[in-house]
């Protein structure tokens, strides 16, 4: 343990990830979540990775076991119409091309990729349609079209294990991202590994800390009532710590999306998931 005189204050109370866990076996309407894995050799500093939902309060927990219960569902069904609707100057829909959105299983578990010398996102790829193919405007990163788009294509590869790719031509993104997760920013001079890696498994304030993996996302959150991209939760994290945050969609938040993506490697993705 590594704690800064700041966090010892907010600690509540010191628990291990294990004994701190109000339930340690996820399934999702019968189907079997990895929860707990190996950590990939490339973590050199934990032995055991973790979803954040082993993290969450039991009450918390039991909204993602079942769909019906899921507040995230509302938005999936947002994203079923919306793949439907006509938009932009082709007069295309999403589904005028992709027949189906079960197609899409598996990309999940790939992103983010590199693609003609660029590291895209889902947010991208989805976005390139919109603009390239559809002649329409492309959506805001974190609003509502967008998360529920990218939680109804992330559902399709719910129970999969994450797999992005970090050698060849990924390598120096992946490093540029590691490099971000261990440098201190902000006032409080913090690294996103200070809190996710040296001290998950605490309390601060009423909150108990995970890995902060990335396999459930987008994910809802009982604070603000709807779904929270990737890079918004980023965002969130560096003004915590009186960061100036990078922006959604830039260079920084992508290569840091791409090395989080590694870091949660062998874990089931659970999108949408449910936080608090
Ligand atoms: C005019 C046809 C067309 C439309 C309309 C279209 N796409 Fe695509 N989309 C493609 C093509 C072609 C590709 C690249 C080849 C492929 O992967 O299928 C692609 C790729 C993608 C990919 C990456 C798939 C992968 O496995 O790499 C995603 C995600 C995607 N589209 C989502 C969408 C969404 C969401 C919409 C609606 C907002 C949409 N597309 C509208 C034609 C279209
Ligand atoms: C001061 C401690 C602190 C720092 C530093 C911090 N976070 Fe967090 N983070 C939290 C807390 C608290 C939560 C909410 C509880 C949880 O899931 O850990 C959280 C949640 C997350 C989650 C959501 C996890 C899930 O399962 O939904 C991600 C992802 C995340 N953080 C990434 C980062 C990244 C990337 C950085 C560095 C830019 C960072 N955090 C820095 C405290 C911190």
């Amino acid at each position: 343990m590594n704690l800064k005189p700041w966090i010892a204050v907010l600690v509540a109370g010191v628990a291990g990830a294990a004994s701190a866990q109000d339930s340690n076996t996820l399934s999702i309407d019968g189907e079997p979540m990895v929860t707990e894995v190996a950590a990939p050799a490339h973590v050199e500093n934990l032995d055991t990775i973790y979803s954040g939902w082993r993290f969450r309060s039991a009450e918390t927990q039991a909204l993602e076991t079942d769909d019906f219960d899921n507040p995230a569902f509302v938005f999936v069904d947002q994203g079923i119409d919306l793949f439907d609707k006509v938009d932009g100057t082709e007069n295309k829909a999403c589904s005028s091309c992709h027949e189906n959105v079960e197609d899409f299983a598996g990309l999940r578990t790939q992103l983010p990729r590199v693609q003609d010398g660029e590291l895209v996102t889902m947010e991208n790829l989805i976005n390139d349609c919109r603009t390239e193919r559809m002649g329409a405007e492309p959506w805001k990163w974190s609003k509502g079209p967008m998360t529920a788009m990218t939680a109804l294509i992330g559902l399709q590869s719910r129970g999969m294990p994450m797999n992005v790719t970090i050698d060849g031509e990924a390598a120096p993104f992946w490093e540029q991202g590691k490099e971000l997760y261990y440098t201190r920013v902000g006032q409080l001079d913090m690294s996103c590994s200070n809190c996710h890696e040296d001290n998950y498994g605490v309390m601060i304030r009423a909150d108990h800390l995970s890995q902060g993996q990335i396999n459930g996302f987008p994910t809802y959150r009982l604070k603000n009532a709807k779904l929270n991209s990737i890079h918004g939760r980023f965002k969130g994290c560096m003004k915590n710590i009186r960061a100036t945050p990078f922006a959604e969609g830039g260079d920084e938040f992508k290569a840091l999306e791409l090395y989080l993506a590694s870091r949660g490697e062998g874990l089931s993705v659970e999108t949408p998931s449910v936080r608090n």
